[in-house]
């Protein structure tokens, strides 16, 4: 139990934060213990989730990516979760925890992601292509955005009536919200397995 530590970045509101938070709650994140999150915005309201958490906290500019590199390394980090944080890791950082940092992001990749595909733009424009299909995926990071290796999906049905904000709203409550935690639980298992086997 909580044999691994990790860290969750964020820059917003952090309701994914918060699914991972009331997932640990419910027993449903085994090994994974949410040692620390980092924001990149100050007022972050994330930050503020953590915290009621009791979870310890950082705030880190993103171009004091030294500093990043420093907190996760004191910190003992094990697994690294983008979780809405809005900034690009150097290939640096993506090198040193290779398979070992997983982001969320609010479509179905590979449609609708990668530079500038971010917030509601991305459900902007999966309803002005007229899918009638969206979801979320979880993928591991590598140097291309949104370009690694596909972790878990789920997919949500687009109705005639949704704005961006409405397709948002239900992308996050029936996919991102699901496999987020899910996903973290898995990448966990597969840490600890891979360590097992060397
Ligand atoms: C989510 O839509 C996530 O997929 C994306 O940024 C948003 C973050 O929302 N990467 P929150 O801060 O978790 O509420």
């Amino acid at each position: 139990m909580d044999r691994l530590k990790v860290a969750v970045l964020v820059s917003g509101g952090g309701t994914n934060l918060q699914a991972l938070i009331d997932a640990k709650k419910r027993g449903e994140l085994k090994e994974a213990k949410l040692s620390l999150v980092i924001s990149n915005k100050e007022n972050a309201y994330a930050l503020l989730r953590a915290k009621d958490a009791g979870i310890k906290t950082e705030f880190i500019p993103s171009k004091d990516e030294e500093a990043l590199i420093t907190c996760l390394k004191s910190n003992e980090i094990d697994l690294i979760v983008l979780a809405g944080y809005l900034a690009i890791l150097s290939q640096k950082l993506v090198k040193e925890y290779e398979n070992r940092i997983i982001n969320i992001h609010p479509s179905l990749i590979p449609s609708f992601c990668g530079k500038g595909f971010y917030g509601l733009k991305v459900h902007e424009e999966a309803l002005k292509y007229g899918v009638k299909v969206t979801g979320a995926t979880v993928h591991y990071v590598n140097e291309i955005p949104d370009g690694g290796k596909i972790i878990m999906q789920k997919a949500v049905y687009i109705k005639e009536d949704d704005t961006k904000e409405s397709l948002q709203k239900r992308v996050m409550e029936e996919a991102e919200w699901v496999i987020l935690p899910k996903s973290v639980d898995l990448v966990c298992e597969k840490i600890l397995q891979d360590r097992e086997s060397i």
